[in-house]
């Protein structure tokens, strides 16, 4: 028998633990027909703001290390074009899609919130961790992210998640204000600060000179996360989020107190990697004999 992968994040109900990663999957219907969206329980947009964004020069992109380095800039339409563009193509799709709102303020977030609600995503994921905005990241501020959280949880009666950064000493702060403001679950986590130089030119490898570092040297990062906000917070519901590259990696995520699990990076090296990682996960769950998605959830075994 083939086990049973359904999971729920808060009020979500997902049919797989497997979820696709903001800014890697483009607005999602790219991907439809390269990809099986089936075996994904969602698939989260790229962020899109108020504006239009044009994102930063070239390059935004270098390899680093096992990892990759990325100062894209958010580059988006505006959730006005949004709305026209993608909006009335997502109905079609073979997977939930969740928007991903970013801002300047409160008020910006919320706005763009209202538009992806107008466009029929299932669920939105408030990024308060870009890593390459220029001002304060609203993450690393509990007052902040509870005050965009709050805002945003007004606008809207979407299921909400707050998506934060692992450039935090501590997380709980963080998690316990969006938590108290509203949000229905979080994601652990976003790209982590990094740069990296090119020796032959002597110059940074990208443009904005610091960026968002991703890819699996984020696991272990993004993992303390989840392991810290899931004593700290029995009920929140998480998304582990960071260095997905196997099956195992799902498994890994969803013992340590994760309830679904996002792989970003791998899709830019393989965009059909979904089915790869769902068909490894059922593997080592039958292997193992584990049943359900479910069995495997929070089942680690601290000392
Ligand atoms: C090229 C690129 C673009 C990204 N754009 C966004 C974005 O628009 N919004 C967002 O919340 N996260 C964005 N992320 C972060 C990913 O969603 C994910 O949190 C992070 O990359 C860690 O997961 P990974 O190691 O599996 O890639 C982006 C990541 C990459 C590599």
């Amino acid at each position: 028998m083939s086990p049973d992968l359904t999971t729920s994040v808060g009020p979500l109900a997902l049919r797989s633990p497997l979820i696709a990663a903001s800014g890697t999957v483009g607005s999602v219907t790219e991907l439809a027909g390269v990809a099986d969206l089936s075996v994904y329980g969602a698939a989260v947009a790229k962020s899109v703001s108020a504006e239009p964004w044009s994102g930063r020069p070239a390059p935004r992109l270098a390899p680093a290390g096992a990892g990759m380095l990325n100062g894209i800039g958010i580059q988006n339409p505006g959730i006005e074009a949004w709305r026209t563009e993608v909006g009335p193509r997502l109905e079609g799709l073979e997977v939930p899609v969740w928007g991903s709102a970013v801002g300047h303020s409160p008020d910006e977030f919320a706005l763009v919130a209202k538009g992806l609600e107008a466009s029929g995503v299932a669920a939105i994921e408030i990024n308060l961790s870009c890593p390459n905005l220029d001002g304060d990241m609203f993450s690393l501020d509990p007052s902040a992210s509870e005050e965009v959280v709050a805002s945003v949880r007004r606008a809207v009666g979407l299921p909400l998640g707050a998506k934060l950064s692992p450039n935090l000493i501590d997380a709980v702060p963080v998690a316990q204000a969006c938590a108290t403001a509203g949000a229905d679950f979080l994601t652990l986590t976003n790209t982590i600060w990094g740069a990296g130089v090119d020796i032959k030119t002597r110059r940074p490898q990208l443009s904005g000179v610091i960026g968002g570092y991703s890819g699996p040297p984020l696991k272990p990062i993004a993992l303390r996360f989840v392991i810290e906000v899931r004593q700290a917070l029995p009920q929140m519901p998480i998304v582990g989020c960071g260095g997905v590259l196997t099956g195992k990696d799902i498994a890994e995520y969803l013992i340590a107190g994760a309830q679904a699990v996002a792989a970003g990076t791998i899709h830019l090296a393989e965009p059909r990697a979904g089915k790869r990682l769902i068909d490894e996960l059922i593997d080592w769950m039958r292997k193992h004999r584990v049943s359900s998605v479910g069995s495997l959830i929070n089942t680690l075994d601290l000392p």
